[in-house]
């Protein structure tokens, strides 16, 4: 606290007056979730991830047939410019895929730099499509780079979800078999991650959209805010903290004891949210399949015990209960990706194809609105009052 009397929280990125969407509904005291109205266990239940992004996107259920067109289009537009694949073998082999998934992007918009008139209809549309469409390809790459395998062309034979396993876990020299189990669940968690009303990566993606940027360069900004650990990048922060407490042998007790105690600023990693004040909706969805994907896929993994065990002891101590503390999305998908084959470090980008539908709906929001403004958040100004510059009366 200054001696102007504000406290830190000032100093956050407050923005007072509240800006207008009809994308997703929160109630973060209730554990409320909804996209266009729709609840979010009905939707993880029963629906698809384009279904869902057309949802979020348009802002009604798509018709069989729109859904079918729409599908089409995407699968004719996975393919990647050739020459942008070399951006990939110009990072070093050891960038992390945020890196490399940011950069490709911001890069694909120099490929439709003529076709990026946000003012253009049929532009926006053709872009929507190319998003979703080559997003999946870019970070399949951004895998395959950073396991030294060669990349696979996309297969336009199969659906979104299947493609994208294809292209992660596919080699050139052998068929490759989607898992059935394996494409339901991550279908389910992409579902799951496709929007979260005005987080600090679709706020982002809102504000660089409301300056009349197009949405390659919007999404790559919204991939950079996902890609902080306190955010989008917790997913993977919980999973080297779990493999950390396992590690050290230090204990489930004895670690949670050094966060209450703040000890080196650690945290409870997928604990804890902005908004919700009850226990993340979307996280208790995942634990619930958590257990049963597993078993499907043959995988038995400590560390979802370990992560059992924490949230048990944290949901029970006065410290978390307190502050309201709970464990939000993040805290179990880490599992069930690590079970599925993916690297720690492409959580994220797994969290950032989720999450394109929402960033896509909001960047229409903030650019497409005929009322839409500029983003410029209002300041709290608590610095010094007004002085002269030394020898300047
Ligand atoms: C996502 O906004 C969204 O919708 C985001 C998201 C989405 O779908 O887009 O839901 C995705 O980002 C989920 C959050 C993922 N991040 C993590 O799991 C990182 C760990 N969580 C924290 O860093 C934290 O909880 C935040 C940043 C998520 C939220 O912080 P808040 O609400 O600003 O809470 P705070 O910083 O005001 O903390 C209040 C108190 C403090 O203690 P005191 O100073 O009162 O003693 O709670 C403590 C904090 O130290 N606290 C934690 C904690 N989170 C808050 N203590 C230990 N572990 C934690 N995780």
């Amino acid at each position: 606290t200054r001696q102007t009397g504000y406290t830190a929280l000032d100093y956050g990125f407050v923005n007072t007056a509240a800006t207008r969407s009809a994308v997703t509904y929160i109630d973060g005291d209730q554990g409320v979730l909804r996209y266009r109205g729709y609840p979010i266990d009905q939707i993880a239940t029963n629906s698809t991830y384009l279904e869902v992004a057309w949802l979020l996107i348009y802002g009604e259920l798509p018709t069989a047939d729109q859904l079918g067109e729409f599908d089409e289009r995407i699968r004719r537009h996975t393919l990647v410019h050739e020459d942008l694949k070399r951006i990939f073998s110009a990072l070093p082999h050891t960038a992390h895929p945020m890196s490399v998934l940011s950069s490709a992007v911001s890069a694909l918009s120099t490929y439709y730099e003529s076709e990026t008139d946000p003012n253009n209809p049929e532009f926006v549309e053709l872009n929507t499509i190319r998003m979703l469409a080559k997003l999946p390809v870019i970070a399949a790459y951004a895998h395959k780079k950073s396991i030294g395998q060669a990349f696979l062309y996309p297969d336009n034979n199969l659906g979104f979800v299947d493609n994208f396993l294809k292209l992660n876990f596919g080699v050139m020299s052998e068929p490759y078999e989607v898992d059935p189990v394996m494409s339901r669940a991550l279908e389910r968690l992409l579902i799951l991650h496709e929007d979260h009303e005005q987080n600090a990566s679709t706020s982002t993606v809102r504000l660089v959209g409301s300056t009349g940027a197009n949405q390659f360069s919007s999404i790559s900004a919204g991939i950079n805010a996902l890609y902080g650990p306190l955010h989008g990048g917790a997913n993977e922060a919980v999973l080297e903290m779990l493999g950390r407490i396992r590690d050290s042998g230090e204990g489930v007790q004895r670690f949670v004891e050094r966060v209450k105690n703040k000890e080196d600023g650690v945290k409870l990693m997928g604990f804890g949210h902005r908004v919700y004040k009850n226990y993340d909706p979307r996280a208790k969805l995942v634990k619930e399949s958590a257990d049963e994907v597993l078993q499907a896929l043959g995988v038995s993994d400590p560390l979802l015990d370990l992560a059992k065990e924490l949230e048990e002891i944290a949901l029970n101590d006065d410290y978390f209960r307190e502050r309201r503390l709970y464990p939000n999305v993040d805290f179990y998908t880490g599992v069930i990706y690590k079970a599925m084959g993916f690297p720690t470090r492409m959580f994220t980008v797994l969290f950032a194809i989720g999450r394109l539908p929402g960033w896509l709906a909001h960047w229409r929001e903030a650019s497409q609105d005929p009322q839409a403004k500029i983003g410029r958040p209002q300041q709290l100004y608590v610095g010094a009052g007004e002085r002269n510059y030394p020898g300047v009366s």
